[in-house]
């Protein structure tokens, strides 16, 4: 099948592969010049596991190819995927100008039937608008559908290759046939392909977000409890995970959810209930509890010592707002990059992926360190904040001999309490007792 795939970002990127992984021949579409050009010069924009192959084997058997004219990416395609950015705008809805306005061009160029997949996270009603804007000036016959994404950065390419199931919110028996021809190859596991209305689907991904982002804070504060009455969380954590209506998944607790979605799509779900008069009571928790979660560990810090941390060295291990990528939005290590500096402190940073993307957003006010062993020589403590796995078994016998004090306070519960006892650290973490 002849695809289209507007907008380049992590979402169409790895949509636009990984189609053409299957067998389609896919045009990746973007206005962005130099991202094109680069990709043309088989550069890939992103940092996703599993992609830089995937993208230079279909680009060199001639099935991915990427233009900045919308008329020349269209051309032939069958079905149109719109993986455009929705922004939250000032009061925290989803921004829909990129949408409306490719949804605007696209009307006059469609040539046949088309089916144009919404890919991005709009709010509820939004294909209703994108199938309007369309129609205003379309010649032929057209659906919209909704076909929401639920790839992990990090792990997008196998999430995209093999999904838990696929939603497809559409009423036309035209677009569901060949929607089902197209994710064939990706759900032959038996996975399913779940039909619903368009605004059921639109919902299903914000309901989705929001569940996983309140389940993460609920063990949060579960953890900020067993800190004040004595228990651990981590045990906390395989009591209840074991019971399947719980389930295993997304019970860390830890210094905060961040990323390009679980923030974005909780503030727009509020927003919208908001408009539509309802008050979305876990939601506003959600978000107040997991900006308090993030700099979590300074009191901790400001308290082992003392208050005075002016002249005080901190090296951070992990910058990324979680392991496997070099995604920085609203990542927890720039929250406690902040505290720390208005502190007086000094800070030093190592990130296997994200350093550059750092130094691109707040320049030299730290120092970024070649390795993790180099952020903390001549360190007074070090703060972790990404699970990177490099992390979770250190040379602690190196990093005695660099740091001044054997202090680590851990955003990601990497060690187990024991063996930091037995190692003779002082050690912080989150939802467990402290060791001395
Ligand atoms: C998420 C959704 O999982 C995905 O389906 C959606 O389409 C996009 O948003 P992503 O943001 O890439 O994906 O990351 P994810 O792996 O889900 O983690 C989100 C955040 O939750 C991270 O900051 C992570 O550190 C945090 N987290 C996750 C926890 O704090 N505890 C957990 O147990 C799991």
């Amino acid at each position: 099948m002849k695809i289209a795939v507007v907008g380049t970002g992590y979402v169409g990127l790895v949509t636009g592969t990984c189609f053409a992984e299957t067998g389609n021949h896919v045009t990746c579409v973007d206005i962005n010049e130099a991202k094109i050009k680069q990709m043309q010069d088989g550069i890939v924009p992103i940092y996703e596991p599993g992609l830089e192959d995937m993208f230079h084997r279909n680009v060199n058997e001639g099935r991915l190819n990427f233009t900045t004219s919308l008329s020349e990416g269209i051309e032939g395609a069958k079905v149109i995927f719109l993986a455009l950015p929705t922004p939250p705008g000032e009061d925290g809805s989803a921004d829909l100008k990129y949408i409306l306005q490719v949804a605007n061009d696209l009307g006059p160029l469609l040539a046949d039937y088309t089916v144009i997949i919404d890919k991005s996270t709009v709010p509820v009603g939004t294909s209703e608008l994108v199938q309007t804007a369309i129609a205003k000036e379309a010649k032929f016959p057209f659906d919209v559908v909704s076909n929401p994404e639920f790839l992990r950065e990090g792990v997008a390419v196998e999430d995209f290759m093999k999904p838990d199931r696929v939603v497809i919110g559409t009423q036309s028996d035209r677009a569901k046939e060949m929607m089902s021809k197209l994710y064939a190859p990706l759900v032959r596991q038996g996975n399913p392909i779940i039909f619903m209305d368009e605004r059921s689907a639109e919902m299903t991904k914000y309901a989705a977000n929001a569940f996983l982002a309140t389940k993460i804070t609920f063990m949060n504060e579960i953890a900020n409890l067993c800190e004040k009455v004595g228990a651990n969380v981590d045990d906390i954590r395989r009591g209840i995970g074991t019971d399947s209506r719980i389930g295993k998944r997304f019970l860390f607790a830890g210094i905060g959810y961040g990323g390009s979605c679980f923030p974005k799509d909780v503030q727009a779900l509020a927003k919208t209930s908001e408009e539509n008069d309802y008050q979305f009571h876990i939601l506003d928790s959600v978000m107040r509890v997991n900006e308090l979660q993030k700099t979590k560990l300074m009191p901790y810090i400001q308290g082992h010592f003392k208050n005075d941390l002016a002249g005080k060295t901190i090296g951070i291990w992990g910058l990324a707002f979680k392991p496997y990528t070099d995604d920085i939005r609203e990542a927890p290590a720039l929250y406690n990059i902040e505290a720390l500096l208005a502190l007086g402190c000094k800070v030093r940073v190592y990130d296997p992926e994200a350093m550059k993307n750092v130094q691109d957003q707040i320049g030299d006010v730290v120092e970024y360190s070649k390795t993790p062993y180099d952020a903390i020589d001549g360190a007074d403590a070090l703060l972790i904040v990404t699970e990177w796995p490099q992390f979770r078994t250190p040379d602690f016998e190196r990093m005695e001999t660099l740091l001044k004090n054997k202090v680590i306070f851990d955003g990601r519960n990497l060690y187990e309490l024991p063996q930091m006892q037995e190692l003779g650290y002082t050690y912080y973490s989150v939802g467990r007792q402290s060791v001395n």
